[in-house]
């Protein structure tokens, strides 16, 4: 049995995006695996939300994360917030954590530019807390999309580099995982590439959204004057729509339009219908449970509470076993 960890900041409403590279399967995996899964408010501190913005979004999170199947009887689902081992975790291994390698991971790099006036020490050590994270539960096993890799890498070096310092074989090498299938980066509608909260408007499809306003933003997804050539490759944006038709339809609906593609007699339009009725299929059971769950405030709050003992339980035998380790005694 593994144990697997997943995290996803609070910053608004869950998208495919998010589903498919952290979650998709995971209703399976609870029934073999120990799993915890969690809502990383405390990342979510980098960008300075209000504190009203900031509980309705855990909340929302906490939501989708149970209305997407999660069960909190056999997954630990919790707060990261509650649970405050994780920050003496972070602390320790910053210790152990050299600036250069903070500096030269590319999502440092990515928010130095999308946010100048505000490069804070807690960006830079973005890294050292998802490692905390992480091990605090000693997990083997982290479904994440591709955009996570670089992380995953830099876990395992702190890992290792706390073994080798200290002569211990203590924390495991966690590795990205999908369940069982390749890291995945799906992509946005709007031709930015990857399916994000901050890619702009229309790119992403949230599990929440209503049939009307998957409809709309489909059809409005960017593709191109259509293929003049028979087989000829497909350019960037028409791949986008076909990895998203990939992940919510049928392999025969896939094949269909790929064949139309191929024999340059695709019609866009039609593609883009069938595209957004299998999404609304696809997310309709997850949207009818988020409007049951929202409006349960004591189903909400019970999960939590479990979740937050079942995590503290497994954080604080870690931090008192690495305390051991590095040395901290009671006199
Ligand atoms: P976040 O909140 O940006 O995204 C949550 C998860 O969704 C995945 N994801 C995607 N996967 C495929 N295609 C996409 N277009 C796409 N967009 C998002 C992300 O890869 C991620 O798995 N740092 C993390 C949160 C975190 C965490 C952790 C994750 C904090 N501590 C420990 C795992 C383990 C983040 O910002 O994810």
């Amino acid at each position: 049995m593994e144990t697997v960890l997943s995290g996803i900041r609070p910053t608004g409403n869950l998208h495919l995006g998010n589903y498919f590279g952290a979650l998709s399967n995971f209703v399976e995996m609870q029934n073999e695996h120990n799993c915890y899964f969690f809502i990383a408010d405390y990342h979510s501190l980098t960008t300075h939300p209000t504190p009203k913005d900031l509980h309705g979004n855990v909340r929302q999170v906490l939501v989708e994360y149970l209305a997407a199947g999660l069960d909190p009887e056999k997954s630990t689902l919790y707060v990261q917030s509650d649970v405050p081992e994780v920050n003496e975790l972070y602390l320790f291994l910053n210790m152990n954590a050299y600036i250069g390698e903070l500096e030269r991971c590319t999502s440092f790099k990515d928010k130095i530019r999308q946010q100048p006036q505000n490069v804070n020490a807690g960006l830079m050590t973005y890294p050292t807390l998802m490692a905390a994270d992480i091990l605090i539960h000693r997990a083997t096993k982290v479904p994440v999309g591709k955009d996570q890799e670089q992380h995953l890498e830099l876990t395992r070096q702190f890992s290792n580099r706390f073994n080798r310092m200290y002569s211990v074989d203590y924390f495991p090498e966690p590795q990205a995982f999908n369940f069982g299938k390749e890291l995945v980066k799906i992509p946005g509608l709007n031709g930015s590439g990857k399916m994000g909260k901050s890619e702009g408007e229309g790119n992403a499809i949230f599990l929440a959204d209503e049939p009307e306003v998957i409809r709309k933003k489909v059809m409005k997804a960017v593709t191109d004057s259509g293929p003049t050539q028979h087989n000829q490759e497909k350019p960037e944006v028409i791949q986008n729509i076909f990895q998203l038709m990939k992940v919510v339809s049928t392999p025969d609906t896939y094949n269909y339009f790929d064949e139309r593609y191929n024999s340059c007699s695709i019609r866009y339009g039609d593609m883009k219908k069938q595209l957004a009725e299998d999404m609304i299929v696809f997310t309709e059971p997850m949207r009818e449970r988020i409007k049951a769950i929202s409006a349960d405030e004591v189903y909400i709050a019970n999960a939590a509470r479990i979740g937050r003992e079942k995590a503290r339980e497994s954080a604080s035998k870690t931090i008192r076993e690495v305390r051991e380790i590095i040395g901290f005694r009671n006199f």
